[in-house]
């Protein structure tokens, strides 16, 4: 399918430096939504800026891992109902640290923001349209953590 074929492409490009992108998704978060960095306690203190946080070791771990779980969805996206007690449990870890589930509307359009700087004109609408699709299954799917 078109779709598909859309966000394997993009993300084989994004995801040749995980690392990059993930950080230009987590820095534009930040920007959205600075309040967010307070939710990343590493050794129970809290960075005091998004720079701080975004420099830290620990931190570049959970970009990593974020960028993991969006590798598995386009890895499943046959068959992405396989990741959902994953995502479901993946959902209740971030209510208990405090995550809204309102914030990962912000989580998406850095996403998006992401890809877009990383593709440049190659993030054409109809894969920017792909992506918001995938993307809110795999939210639909975390956000079921906060209700079970
Ligand atoms: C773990 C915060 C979004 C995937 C964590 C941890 C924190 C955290 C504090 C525990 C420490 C750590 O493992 O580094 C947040 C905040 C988010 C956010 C504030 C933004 C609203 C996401 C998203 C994904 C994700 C969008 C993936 C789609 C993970 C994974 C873990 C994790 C895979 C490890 C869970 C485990 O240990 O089993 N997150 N996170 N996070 N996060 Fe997030």
């Amino acid at each position: 399918q078109a779709e598909k074929e859309l966000i394997r492409q993009s993300w084989a490009t994004v995801n040749q430096d995980p690392q990059h992108h993930g950080t230009v998704l987590f820095t534009r978060l930040f920007d959205l939504e600075p309040d967010l960095v307070k939710l990343f306690p590493y050794n129970s203190t809290q960075f005091s800026s998004a720079r701080e946080c975004l420099a830290s070791p620990d931190f570049l771990q959970h970009v990593r891992k974020v960028m993991l779980v969006i590798d598995a969805a386009v890895s499943s996206l046959e068959n992405l109902s396989s990741l959902q007690e994953y995502l479901i449990g993946l959902g209740k870890k971030h209510q208990a640290i405090g995550v809204k589930t309102e914030s990962f509307n912000t989580v998406g359009e850095s996403l998006l923001y992401a890809l877009e700087k990383g593709l440049g004109p190659a993030f054409s609408t109809p894969a920017r349209e792909a992506w918001t699709k995938l993307y809110s299954v795999v939210v639909k799917m975390m956000s079921r953590g906060w209700q079970e």
